[in-house]
Parts: structure tokens; sequence; C-alpha cells
């Protein structure tokens, strides 16, 4: 079904954004409930239910900086409970789990904070900590022992009477308080802060040197036994939390344990009260955790491929304060867009400082009637992205005036348009000086020509001294032009011209990029760019070529050709061929359609290929590599350890088997092996 693909796609992009890169982009809200909607449709449809599925993971993969540590036992995620109701249902579940016969067990909770951090698998052999570990995807993580040894609040040693064995889970996090310090440091450096003391936690992990890591202040607490050899009979997880600080390990002391009747009633209070109360802690967290206290229970419950039965998190809605709403101010970006945003009295909202905050277009700003001059509440939508929710209307100063969408283009003062039926505003005077200087940001910016050292500020620098008025200017800056710049010394002028110097090279695809086509993002600038091997051929192509591109369709097509064909383009790309910028693509290969209109199913790994070569070598030849066998599939290549339900399809529905030598044959040939 064509939603669930949408989603695994988008959970599975995002999922990498978080876990793998520290560096999420939506909100942690969004994520969630992208999550819920698959699940959901999973449950419906179990067909829909694939190996990769991103329900069937619990995080992010190991990287490769670290070397790769399989934990003994997997660590698993937590489900969700978004309100009482849910978590109700979820007890109620567990309880119909461990009844047998007629006879309802009597459940006892434990509640725990859920601390937002990282997770960390920690190994003690007979007392002395020898390894530790990110969750990574559950299965494996990265050794990360150097680092965590760094951390004051993890003992190298227990204290007491050790098992032979331990292995510990725990929650890896940076007070707020130092995580406020080292922004106050970032600034007086002039660096771009931190966003969330989650992810600074996770980076400040993740770091090679260790003595970087120690010096963020990062603390642990301790949550969970993943396993133990040699040690005392424990019958109950608040017991094994007793057990484990005796040991010397941290245990968070805000812990309780419900039992009896109204055990269920009393987790709902403190969730409750956690919810209003998280920020007297000195540390963050984004939900409360409920777990069957008895580890029989537990046993019986089992768990999921991601989660056990036998816990659950209550997620705790985005955190709202009110300030001060100073300004409504109008931004114009790179396509002209005209975008409100709030300026306000600098609050500190889901962990970090927020000073201003994106109104998106003239109608939310009218919907919610926000005026400067109001006291506002301001919520970090998931953690990341700050949003303001509405004015408080019982503190709105007497007289104060509804805010207007300004008529006239802030920087250069043109006329706004917004079309009739669109929701945004725009300028379209494509010399507006707001335009220009967005545009060359974007040209040299990472995902595009990637400048170093070619910040927005110097950018603003050149257009204010009338150095820059298109992105090929950029190649005409002299040693000279930058030494009557302040802040510019000598290193930095031969650095930054040597970053546009090595830019010229860049491949077309980033070329591609940079230029701004509209529709044209990285991986349509990589198809163009590898289809025509050049610029002007991709400038001289008709629609229908542009069209006919694998992956792209008539909407690109138009918006590449009618960019290619405008006069100012055309004079850009002399500018740009003049000052020696690259303008050719890789070499054009011309590989035989062999596969043209063939599918071929891949499963398990094959010496010769990685996974993605093995796709673009199929999709080269013409042919197509879906996810999962039909009756229409022309092979599936098995290799080493194969997935069991492919092959098991395959069989079931008559398609050929092939091993990888079979599978070289038919990628030169299109033909498949003699029955
Ligand atoms: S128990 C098998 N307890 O939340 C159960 N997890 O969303 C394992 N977390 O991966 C988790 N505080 O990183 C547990 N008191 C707590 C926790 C906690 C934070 C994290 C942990 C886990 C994630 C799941």
């Amino acid at each position: 079904m064509a939603r669930a693909e949408e989603l695994s796609a988008q959970l599975a992009h995002h999922g990498e954004l978080y876990y793998d890169l520290d560096a999420p982009e939506i909100p942690d809200a969004d994520y969630d409930a992208m999550m819920r909607e698959l699940v959901d449709l999973e449950g419906e449809y179990p067909q829909l239910v694939t190996e990769d599925s991103p329900t069937q993971r619990v995080g992010g993969a190991a990287s490769a900086t670290f070397a790769p540590v399989k934990h003994r036992v997997r660590m698993m995620s937590l489900d969700n409970a978004f309100d009482a109701d849910e978590l109700r249902a979820w007890a109620e579940r567990a309880a119909k789990g461990l009844t047998l016969g007629d006879e309802a067990p009597e459940v006892a909770y434990t509640g725990e904070l859920k601390i937002d951090g990282l997770a960390i698998s920690i190994l003690y052999e007979n007392g002395v900590m020898t390894q530790a570990a990110t969750r990574g995807d559950g299965r494996t993580g990265e050794d990360v022992t150097a680092n965590i040894a760094t951390l004051e609040t993890v003992p190298t040693e227990l204290t007491g009477k050790a098992p032979a064995l331990l292995e510990v889970r725990g929650e890896v996090y940076l007070p707020i308080e130092k995580f406020n310090e080292l922004n106050a440091q970032m600034e007086a450096l002039g660096k771009p802060r931190y966003a969330n003391p989650r992810n600074t936690a996770a980076g400040s992990l993740r770091q090679k040197d260790a003595a970087a890591t120690a010096s963020r202040g990062l603390s642990w607490w301790c949550y969970q036994l993943g396993e133990i050899e040699g040690g005392p009979n424990l019958q109950r997880h608040s017991e094994t939390l007793e057990y484990l600080g005796s040991l010397g390990l941290p245990i968070n002391p805000e812990h309780r344990v419900f039992t009896g009747p109204g055990a269920i009633d009393e987790v709902v209070a403190f969730n409750e009260h956690w919810k209003d109360r998280r920020h007297d802690l000195p540390y963050e967290i984004d939900g409360v955790v409920t777990k069957v206290d008895a580890l029989a229970q537990q046993n019986e419950l089992g768990s999921t491929s991601r989660a056990p039965r036998w816990a659950i998190a209550f997620k705790l809605p985005p955190e709202e304060k009110t300030t001060l709403l100073r300004d409504i101010m109008v931004n114009v970006g790179r396509t002209g867009r005209a975008t409100p945003f709030a300026v306000l009295e600098p609050v500190f909202v889901g962990g970090s400082t927020v000073s201003m905050a994106t109104l998106h277009n003239e109608d939310q700003v009218a919907a919610k009637d926000v005026r400067p001059g109001d006291t506002v509440v301001v919520r970090k939508a998931g953690d990341v992205i700050p949003e303001v929710v509405g004015p408080v209307l019982s503190e709105r100063p007497k007289g104060l005036r509804k805010w207007k969408f300004p008529t006239s283009c802030p920087a250069c003062g043109t006329t706004l348009v917004r079309p009739d039926g669109e929701a945004n505003t725009a300028c379209v005077n494509d010399a507006c000086p707001s335009r220009v200087a967005a545009r060359i940001e974007h040209f040299v910016s990472r995902g595009a020509m990637d400048v170093e050292g070619f910040g927005e500020r110097t950018v603003r620098q050149f257009l204010e001294l009338g150095l820059l008025s298109d992105v090929a200017d950029i190649y005409a800056i002299t040693a000279e032009d930058l030494s009557a710049i302040e802040g510019f010394g000598e290193v930095s002028i031969t650095n930054l011209l040597g970053a546009i110097e090595v830019s010229r090279e860049r491949p077309l695809a980033s070329l591609l990029v940079g230029l701004d086509i509209r529709h044209v993002g990285p991986s349509t600038a990589e198809a163009l760019a590898t289809t025509f091997g050049h610029l002007d051929q991709i400038a001289e192509a008709s629609e229908e070529a542009i069209a006919a591109v694998e992956g792209l369709g008539a909407t690109i097509a138009t918006s590449v050709h009618e960019f290619f064909q405008s006069a100012s383009t055309q004079a850009l790309v002399e500018k740009l061929r003049a000052a020696g910028v690259n303008l050719e693509g890789p070499e054009v290969l011309d590989i035989p359609k062999t596969l043209e209109g063939k599918s071929v199913v891949v499963t398990g790994s094959l010496d010769a290929f990685t996974r993605e070569s093995v796709v673009e070598a199929i999709k080269a030849r013409g042919g197509k590599s879906p996810g999962s066998v039909s009756k229409k599939t022309t092979a599936v290549v098995v290799g080493e350890s194969p997935g069991a339900s492919k092959t098991a399809k395959a069989e079931e529905v008559g398609v050929p088997v092939i091993n990888e030598a079979q599978f070289v044959h038919l990628l030169e040939t299109g033909e498949l092996p003699d029955a």
C-alpha cells in the first residue's frame, strides 16, 4: 500500500537523522505520530510488515567511527502511551496476558522517570567495568568504553560484593546547567548554539577523543538490568534497582512501587505529577516509564520485536512557556517567499532558549491573532522547532492593534504578491537583495558547492560592499577585496580563497543543486548529471527528454526547461563557464538495457555488490528491483544469509531462484539459466 511505503521511507529517513546523525529535522511528536500510523496500518494489513519496516527496528545503526559491539541481550525500545486511557488499556492487555483461567492476577508496577538522553549498556566483570556500548540498532551498538569511563557518575569499579558478570543499562544525559554553560561558551566563540541537551549528549559521547567527552559534564542514571551471573536471586524490578544502587550505580531517586487493587490509578497520578513538575528537575525527561514489577510476570509477558510488553512509556506533551512577543517581522527567502516570524523575549523552553519562532504565513498569524506586545504561549513542537501557540488574552494590553502583513517587501520595497487561493506571499523581484543573499548562501552551502568558511555573515558583508550581485561573483573575489573587510586576516583570506578555488571542481550535481532550480534536489540533480553528462546538454534538452529520465516527471521537466530558457540563466551559465567552474558530469556510460520490463528481487548479501550497487546495476539496465516478491517477479537472487520470507514466497509463486553467478549472467544477457 502506497501510504505504508511512504511512511516507511519517511520514518527510515528521519530515524537516521535522529539516531545516527543526532540531527533531527522534525519534532519527535511527528515521528511518533507517523510510527503509530504505520503500526496501525500494519496491524490492519499484516501483509505490509516487511523485515526492514521501521516498526521492526529499534533505533539507529552502528557507525563506522567506533568498533561494533554485539549486545549479549537485545536492547529494546519502549511502546508509548499518550494519555491515561492508553496507559490503562496497556495495563488491561498486560493483565489479560497474565490471566490463567478466570483468575486475574494482581499486578504491581514501578514508576520511573524517562530520562531524555541516550541508552548505554555497561558490562562489569568481577566488579570491574570492561565495556560500554551505545544501543545502536538494538543488536549491535558502538564501543564507547573510553568515553563512558570519563563520566564521574559511572563507577569503573563496583562497591560491595560484585557478581561475576553484570550488564546494566542506563541513560546518559547532559544536565541542563551544563547544557547552558556549553551554549554560553559557543556564543562567546561566535559559534551556533546546540539545539537541545539530548542531541548534545549524543554528540558529546561520540567524540573520537575521550578527553572531549570528559569536558562536557555528562551524567548517567542506571535503570535496567541486562544480564547477571553469580548475583542474588532477584524477584522484582524494584528490588533490582535497590540492588544496583547498593553496588554504587546511580539509581534515579524518583522511582516508586505501586501495589494493590488501585495500583494503576496511582500510576496515572504519578505520571500526572511529573507532567506538571518536569521543570523542577535539573535534567530533561520526555516521559514516565511504567514497568510490571514482578520479574516472573515480565518473563511471562515477553516482548514484541521492538519493545517489551511489560513496560510502557507515558509520553509527556511538549512543554509550554509564556513570554513577550516583541515584534513580528517578515523574512524574504531565496524563492521570494515572505515568511512572518515572531521576535520573542528570550525564554527557556523545551531545553533551549528561544528568541524567534516562525509564524508560517499571513493566515497563520491571523488565525492565532498574535500582536506585538502580547504575552504569548511558546512551545517546542517535539522539542526541536519553536512554535507560538497563541496569545494570552487576559494579559493583552488595552488598545493593542491587530498586526497587518506588509504590502511591500521589507528588503526591496517591491509590492508583495499573494496569488489567489495560495497561503504564501512572495516578493517577485528577482534582484531583491534579500533573495540574492539567500541564493548565494544556498550556493555556497554544504549541500551545494560547499565553500567552507563562507557563512551567512560573510555573504551579507560582501553584499553590503557591493561585491556580489549573483552566485558567479564569488569567483571574482580577490585577496585585496577581502583584506578590506573587518575580521579577515591573512589566514582567513588564504582559507576562503582556497575554499572558493576548490569549489570550481565540484561535481555537476552540486552545481545544479546550487543553482536552485525549482523542484531540483540532490537526487534529481544526480539523475540529470549522470543522464546528460554536461550542463550544456541539460540546457539544450527538450522537456520530453528530461521527463524521460528515470525518476523525474513532467513537473520537474517543465521547471528545468524553463530555468534554462531564461536569458538571465543563460548569462549566469556563461559567467560560471568563464570563471572556470566545472560544468561536466560523470561520463555517460552506454549500458545495454538487458532488463527492460523485468523485475529482480535480491535477498541476502552478494560478493561483488553492495545493497545499493546491486539496485543501481538492475536499474541501469532498465529493470526494477522491488522490495518484495510477487508472481510478476522475473527472478529472486539469493546471497549470503537471505531473508526466509522472500525465498519461501518465490517458491510458492514459482519464481526462479538464482545465485550470484547466474545473476551476473542475467545482467549481461537478460537471460535466465535453463531450468
Ligand atoms: S526501560 C526494555 N527505563 O527510553 C526496556 N528506558 O524509548 C528498556 N529511557 O531505550 C527501557 N529512561 O533509552 C527504561 N527509566 C527508564 C528510561 C528509559 C529513559 C530510554 C531508553 C530507552 C528509551 C525507549
